[in-house]
Protein backbone atom coordinates (compact mmCIF):
# COMPACT_ATOMS: atom_id res chain seq x y z
CA UNK A 1 0.00 0.00 0.00
CA UNK A 2 1.96 3.38 -1.18
CA UNK A 3 0.09 6.37 0.98
CA UNK A 4 0.33 9.60 -0.93
CA UNK A 5 0.06 12.42 1.51
CA UNK A 6 -1.29 15.57 0.33
CA UNK A 7 -2.56 18.85 1.83
CA UNK A 8 -5.93 18.96 0.76
CA UNK A 9 -8.98 18.08 -0.99
CA UNK A 10 -7.82 19.77 -4.55
CA UNK A 11 -4.81 18.12 -4.80
CA UNK A 12 -6.07 14.87 -3.89
CA UNK A 13 -8.21 15.34 -7.14
CA UNK A 14 -5.48 16.70 -9.15
CA UNK A 15 -3.05 13.71 -8.06
CA UNK A 16 -5.75 11.19 -8.43
CA UNK A 17 -6.44 12.36 -11.75
CA UNK A 18 -2.97 11.57 -12.69
CA UNK A 19 -2.84 8.31 -11.65
CA UNK A 20 -5.85 7.73 -13.37
CA UNK A 21 -4.22 9.00 -16.39
CA UNK A 22 -1.40 6.77 -16.32
CA UNK A 23 -3.20 4.07 -15.88
CA UNK A 24 -5.49 4.34 -19.03
CA UNK A 25 -3.44 5.54 -21.60
CA UNK A 26 -1.45 3.23 -23.84
CA UNK A 27 -4.17 0.51 -23.19
CA UNK A 28 -6.92 -0.78 -26.32
CA UNK A 29 -9.80 -1.06 -23.87
CA UNK A 30 -9.05 0.18 -20.36
CA UNK A 31 -11.27 -0.94 -17.85
CA UNK A 32 -11.92 2.31 -15.47
CA UNK A 33 -14.05 1.00 -12.06
CA UNK A 34 -15.59 4.21 -10.22
CA UNK A 35 -17.34 5.34 -7.04
CA UNK A 36 -19.96 7.44 -6.21
CA UNK A 37 -20.03 9.85 -2.83
CA UNK A 38 -18.75 13.04 -2.45
CA UNK A 39 -14.64 11.76 -2.45
CA UNK A 40 -14.36 11.50 -5.99
CA UNK A 41 -16.61 14.35 -7.00
CA UNK A 42 -13.37 16.13 -7.63
CA UNK A 43 -11.19 13.60 -9.70
CA UNK A 44 -14.75 13.91 -11.55
CA UNK A 45 -14.08 17.14 -12.70
CA UNK A 46 -10.00 17.13 -13.05
CA UNK A 47 -10.97 14.16 -15.63
CA UNK A 48 -13.59 16.48 -17.44
CA UNK A 49 -11.22 19.52 -17.66
CA UNK A 50 -8.45 17.31 -19.16
CA UNK A 51 -11.14 15.39 -21.71
CA UNK A 52 -11.79 18.61 -22.86
CA UNK A 53 -8.26 19.73 -22.97
CA UNK A 54 -8.01 16.39 -25.28
CA UNK A 55 -5.27 15.06 -22.64
CA UNK A 56 -7.28 12.00 -21.96
CA UNK A 57 -9.77 10.33 -24.48
CA UNK A 58 -12.84 8.63 -22.79
CA UNK A 59 -13.96 6.81 -26.30
CA UNK A 60 -12.51 3.30 -25.75
CA UNK A 61 -12.81 3.32 -22.05
CA UNK A 62 -14.98 0.76 -20.16
CA UNK A 63 -16.83 1.63 -16.73
CA UNK A 64 -18.03 -0.56 -14.09
CA UNK A 65 -19.64 1.29 -10.93
CA UNK A 66 -19.00 -0.49 -7.34
CA UNK A 67 -22.55 -0.02 -6.33
CA UNK A 68 -26.26 0.98 -6.42
CA UNK A 69 -29.09 1.45 -4.56
CA UNK A 70 -32.17 -0.94 -5.29
CA UNK A 71 -35.85 0.22 -5.81
CA UNK A 72 -34.37 4.00 -6.96
CA UNK A 73 -34.55 4.39 -11.03
CA UNK A 74 -31.74 5.61 -12.78
CA UNK A 75 -33.44 9.13 -13.70
CA UNK A 76 -34.32 9.59 -9.83
CA UNK A 77 -31.92 12.12 -8.82
CA UNK A 78 -30.81 10.18 -6.00
CA UNK A 79 -29.98 7.23 -8.01
CA UNK A 80 -25.58 6.05 -9.11
CA UNK A 81 -27.16 6.40 -12.30
CA UNK A 82 -28.39 10.11 -12.12
CA UNK A 83 -24.71 10.83 -10.04
CA UNK A 84 -22.62 9.32 -12.92
CA UNK A 85 -24.20 11.27 -15.86
CA UNK A 86 -24.43 14.54 -13.63
CA UNK A 87 -20.81 14.52 -12.24
CA UNK A 88 -18.94 12.38 -15.24
CA UNK A 89 -20.63 11.02 -18.16
CA UNK A 90 -22.94 13.74 -20.14
CA UNK A 91 -19.43 15.84 -19.73
CA UNK A 92 -16.39 13.50 -21.55
CA UNK A 93 -16.44 11.73 -24.69
CA UNK A 94 -17.67 8.41 -23.47
CA UNK A 95 -19.75 5.79 -25.47
CA UNK A 96 -22.75 5.09 -23.33
CA UNK A 97 -22.31 1.42 -24.69
CA UNK A 98 -19.46 1.29 -22.24
CA UNK A 99 -20.80 2.08 -18.85
CA UNK A 100 -22.47 -0.62 -16.47
CA UNK A 101 -24.20 0.12 -13.21
CA UNK A 102 -26.21 -2.65 -11.63
CA UNK A 103 -29.54 -1.93 -11.90
CA UNK A 104 -30.90 -1.61 -9.02
CA UNK A 105 -34.54 -1.75 -10.59
CA UNK A 106 -34.07 -5.21 -11.38
CA UNK A 107 -37.01 -7.90 -10.90
CA UNK A 108 -34.46 -10.49 -10.17
CA UNK A 109 -31.49 -9.23 -7.68
CA UNK A 110 -29.91 -12.24 -7.44
CA UNK A 111 -29.99 -12.47 -11.74
CA UNK A 112 -28.67 -9.14 -11.85
CA UNK A 113 -25.63 -9.99 -9.53
CA UNK A 114 -24.93 -12.68 -11.59
CA UNK A 115 -25.01 -10.86 -14.78
CA UNK A 116 -22.51 -8.01 -13.54
CA UNK A 117 -20.05 -10.71 -12.20
CA UNK A 118 -20.33 -12.24 -16.08
CA UNK A 119 -20.10 -8.59 -17.50
CA UNK A 120 -17.01 -7.90 -15.73
CA UNK A 121 -15.10 -11.01 -16.53
CA UNK A 122 -15.91 -10.71 -20.46
CA UNK A 123 -13.93 -7.42 -20.63
CA UNK A 124 -11.83 -7.37 -17.35
CA UNK A 125 -10.25 -7.32 -14.88
CA UNK A 126 -10.40 -3.65 -13.79
CA UNK A 127 -7.11 -1.94 -15.03
CA UNK A 128 -8.34 0.99 -11.88
CA UNK A 129 -11.06 0.92 -9.33
CA UNK A 130 -11.64 4.03 -8.05
CA UNK A 131 -12.97 3.72 -3.98
CA UNK A 132 -13.85 6.14 -1.20
CA UNK A 133 -14.37 4.65 2.41
CA UNK A 134 -17.07 4.88 4.66
CA UNK A 135 -16.65 5.95 8.81
CA UNK A 136 -17.10 2.12 9.43
CA UNK A 137 -14.69 1.10 6.56
CA UNK A 138 -17.31 -0.03 3.85
CA UNK A 139 -15.94 -0.09 0.34
CA UNK A 140 -18.56 0.06 -2.00
CA UNK A 141 -21.70 -0.80 -0.16
CA UNK A 142 -19.76 -3.56 1.26
CA UNK A 143 -20.55 -3.22 5.08
CA UNK A 144 -18.66 -4.63 8.00
CA UNK A 145 -19.31 -8.41 8.17
CA UNK A 146 -18.98 -8.50 4.92
CA UNK A 147 -17.55 -11.87 3.66
CA UNK A 148 -13.81 -11.13 2.09
CA UNK A 149 -14.68 -13.83 -1.02
CA UNK A 150 -18.21 -12.10 -1.78
CA UNK A 151 -18.59 -11.43 -5.57
CA UNK A 152 -21.45 -8.69 -6.45
CA UNK A 153 -24.21 -9.16 -4.46
CA UNK A 154 -27.53 -7.62 -2.46
CA UNK A 155 -26.70 -6.19 0.83
CA UNK A 156 -28.50 -4.28 3.44
CA UNK A 157 -27.27 -1.24 4.28
CA UNK A 158 -25.73 -0.25 7.85
CA UNK A 159 -27.68 2.25 10.14
CA UNK A 160 -24.62 4.61 9.80
CA UNK A 161 -24.38 4.36 5.53
CA UNK A 162 -27.88 5.70 5.71
CA UNK A 163 -27.54 8.17 8.21
CA UNK A 164 -24.10 9.39 5.93
CA UNK A 165 -26.30 9.17 2.63
CA UNK A 166 -29.23 10.92 3.83
CA UNK A 167 -27.98 14.17 3.06
CA UNK A 168 -28.83 13.26 -0.39
CA UNK A 169 -32.58 12.78 0.25
CA UNK A 170 -35.40 14.76 1.85
CA UNK A 171 -34.97 12.26 4.81
CA UNK A 172 -33.69 9.10 6.72
CA UNK A 173 -36.83 7.56 5.97
CA UNK A 174 -36.54 7.66 2.08
CA UNK A 175 -32.60 6.19 2.10
CA UNK A 176 -33.13 3.05 0.48
CA UNK A 177 -32.22 -0.18 2.86
CA UNK A 178 -30.83 -2.19 0.08
CA UNK A 179 -28.36 -1.96 -2.51
CA UNK A 180 -26.28 -4.04 -5.21
CA UNK A 181 -22.62 -3.77 -4.76
CA UNK A 182 -19.30 -5.48 -6.04
CA UNK A 183 -18.09 -7.97 -3.86
CA UNK A 184 -14.84 -7.78 -1.83
CA UNK A 185 -13.61 -10.46 -3.78
CA UNK A 186 -14.42 -8.57 -7.02
CA UNK A 187 -12.97 -5.52 -5.90
CA UNK A 188 -9.50 -7.32 -5.10
CA UNK A 189 -9.11 -8.55 -8.47
CA UNK A 190 -8.73 -5.29 -9.59
CA UNK A 191 -4.82 -4.76 -11.34
CA UNK A 192 -4.55 -1.49 -9.11
CA UNK A 193 -6.75 0.38 -6.56
CA UNK A 194 -6.99 4.25 -6.09
CA UNK A 195 -8.66 4.58 -2.57
CA UNK A 196 -9.34 8.73 -1.93
CA UNK A 197 -10.34 10.30 1.38
CA UNK A 198 -10.40 13.88 2.73
CA UNK A 199 -11.30 15.10 6.01
CA UNK A 200 -10.87 14.71 9.86
CA UNK A 201 -14.01 12.68 9.55
CA UNK A 202 -12.30 9.80 8.10
CA UNK A 203 -9.25 10.09 10.38
CA UNK A 204 -9.75 6.83 12.71
CA UNK A 205 -11.04 4.95 9.55
CA UNK A 206 -8.05 5.58 7.37
CA UNK A 207 -5.87 4.64 10.50
CA UNK A 208 -7.11 1.28 10.87
CA UNK A 209 -7.18 0.87 6.77
CA UNK A 210 -3.38 1.46 6.81
CA UNK A 211 -2.75 -0.61 10.24
CA UNK A 212 -5.38 -2.45 11.50
CA UNK A 213 -5.92 -5.63 11.70
CA UNK A 214 -7.44 -7.45 8.69
CA UNK A 215 -10.68 -8.34 9.76
CA UNK A 216 -14.17 -8.69 7.92
CA UNK A 217 -15.21 -6.84 10.75
CA UNK A 218 -13.34 -3.43 8.96
CA UNK A 219 -13.92 -4.06 5.54
CA UNK A 220 -11.03 -1.88 3.63
CA UNK A 221 -8.00 -3.48 6.04
CA UNK A 222 -8.24 -6.72 2.61
CA UNK A 223 -7.17 -3.77 0.98
CA UNK A 224 -3.74 -4.31 3.05
CA UNK A 225 -2.85 -7.51 1.12
CA UNK A 226 -3.63 -6.64 -2.35
CA UNK A 227 -0.37 -5.72 -4.52
CA UNK A 228 -1.30 -2.76 -6.06
CA UNK A 229 -2.97 0.29 -3.91
CA UNK A 230 -2.26 4.16 -3.67
CA UNK A 231 -3.96 6.00 -0.88
CA UNK A 232 -4.04 9.37 -1.43
CA UNK A 233 -4.95 11.05 1.48
CA UNK A 234 -5.27 15.06 2.45
CA UNK A 235 -3.37 16.28 6.03
CA UNK A 236 -6.67 15.74 7.99
CA UNK A 237 -7.64 12.46 6.62
CA UNK A 238 -3.78 11.32 8.10
CA UNK A 239 -3.74 13.23 11.36
CA UNK A 240 -3.72 9.93 13.05
CA UNK A 241 -1.18 8.04 10.76
CA UNK A 242 2.82 8.72 11.67
CA UNK A 243 4.59 10.74 9.11
CA UNK A 244 6.86 7.92 8.22
CA UNK A 245 4.21 6.06 6.56
CA UNK A 246 3.64 8.50 4.30
CA UNK A 247 5.04 9.83 1.18
CA UNK A 248 4.33 13.72 0.35
CA UNK A 249 3.74 14.36 -2.79
C1 LIG B 1 -20.04 4.87 -3.36
C2 LIG B 1 -19.29 3.98 -2.49
C3 LIG B 1 -19.10 4.26 -1.03
C4 LIG B 1 -18.43 5.61 -0.76
C5 LIG B 1 -18.28 5.86 0.74
C6 LIG B 1 -17.70 7.22 1.05
O1 LIG B 1 -20.10 4.35 -4.67
O2 LIG B 1 -18.85 3.01 -2.98
O3 LIG B 1 -18.33 3.23 -0.47
O4 LIG B 1 -17.18 5.63 -1.37
O5 LIG B 1 -19.54 5.75 1.36
O6 LIG B 1 -18.61 8.19 0.64
P1 LIG B 1 -18.21 9.76 0.60
O7 LIG B 1 -17.19 9.90 -0.46
O8 LIG B 1 -19.49 10.46 0.26
O9 LIG B 1 -17.69 10.08 1.97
Amino acid sequence: MEILKVENYDQMSEKAADIVMEHLQGLDKPVLGLATGSTPEGLYRQLIKRNRAKEISFQNVITFNLDEYIGVKPEDKQSYHYYMNQHLFQHIDMDKRNVHIPNGTTRNEEEECKLYERQLMHVGPIDIQILGIGVNGHIGFNEPGTSFQSKTHVVELAESTRLANSRYFNSLDEVPTKAITMGIDTIMNSKTILLLVSGEKKAAAVKKLIDGEITEAFPASILQQHPKVYVIADEAALREVPNRNVVHV
